[in-house]
């Protein structure tokens, strides 16, 4: 029906399921997943478990925002509500859609660099497609240039795609995430994003131990809210995998290919992210 976000408002005190405060909308492979379960660690957050894909597929988002508002985690009055669909960055029919559910709704963007970035997505793609050719062959053309339209190419022009979110959103509403940092530093990283979405600030260092075989930051064990027990625990497999050894001179040429691009990027966020 002719469908007001009004209308999807709940009493106060009641527990049900709310549209989101905050989304975040990508980038695919920069760490979209760890930043979630990071931000779940904290008491007021609750987030859908699965990625929604409301505002890019034409079939769910046809559904309307009671369907978007169903597929929410239940939430208290006191908790926000986030939802993460890491497509919602690179599809420039997106921003307009998210405005009209809220104008005041947080974006998050957690961005990493596109060279790694791009061979990442490429060691994803390539564990479904085995008989992809090797990255070098796809990212250099025939003629010896480099395929700007290979999407693993053009995910990485962020300055691009923020562009489309700029025309909707003011930059103020929009928080972006280092990848690196994350897996640096990630109790520092996610105090910003604390900060970002109100939030007291809770998530700490001891929430965290860097697992040596993983390489990467993992969760201790701790009793939850409700008293039960989670056991200290990484990201799943398919989060920090392996990546192919690329060869020296195309490397040379993405971060060249990269660098004025993540210039523009840097300038229109305020923020260097040293790739
Ligand atoms: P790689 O698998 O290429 O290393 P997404 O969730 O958006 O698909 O991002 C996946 C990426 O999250 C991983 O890419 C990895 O680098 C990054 N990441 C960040 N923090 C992580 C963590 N604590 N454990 C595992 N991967 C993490």
């Amino acid at each position: 029906g002719d469908s007001d976000a009004s209308e999807f408002e709940l009493e106060e005190g009641e527990n049900g399921k709310r549209l989101p405060n905050a989304i975040i909308i990508g980038v695919k492979k920069g760490g979209t997943r760890a930043l979630l379960e990071i931000l779940k660690i904290h008491p007021s957050v609750r987030a859908c478990s699965s990625e929604v894909h409301f505002f890019d597929r034409d079939e769910n988002y046809e559904q309307g925002l009671e369907w978007y508002r169903e597929q929410m985690p239940t939430s208290s009055p006191g908790q926000i509500t986030i939802e993460k669909s890491p497509s919602y960055f690179i599809t420039s029919k997106v921003p307009e859609r998210v405005y009209r559910m809220s104008k005041s709704v947080k974006v998050i963007v957690i961005v990493r660099d596109p060279t790694r970035r791009a061979i990442s997505d490429y060691t994803q793609s390539r564990e479904r497609k085995p008989d992809n050719p090797p990255f070098e062959e796809m990212v250099i053309k025939d003629n010896g240039d480099i395929d700007e339209e290979w999407s693993k190419i053009a995910f990485g022009r962020y300055a691009e795609h923020l562009t489309h979110w700029l025309e909707y959103f003011p930059s103020s509403q929009i928080h972006f995430v280092s990848g690196e940092e994350l897996i640096k530093r990630p109790a520092k990283e996610i105090k910003l994003v604390e900060r970002f979405l109100n939030l007291k600030p809770f998530i700490a260092e001891k929430n965290f131990y860097f697992n040596e075989s993983k390489g990467f930051p993992c969760f201790v064990g701790k009793i939850t809210n409700s008293g039960s027990v989670s056991k200290a625990h990484c990201m799943g497999e398919t989060k920090g995998r392996k990546h192919p050894a690329i060869r020296g001179d195309v490397l040379k040429r993405l971060r060249e290919y990269f660098r004025p691009l993540n210039e523009k990027f840097y300038s229109m966020v305020q923020r260097n992210f040293h790739w």
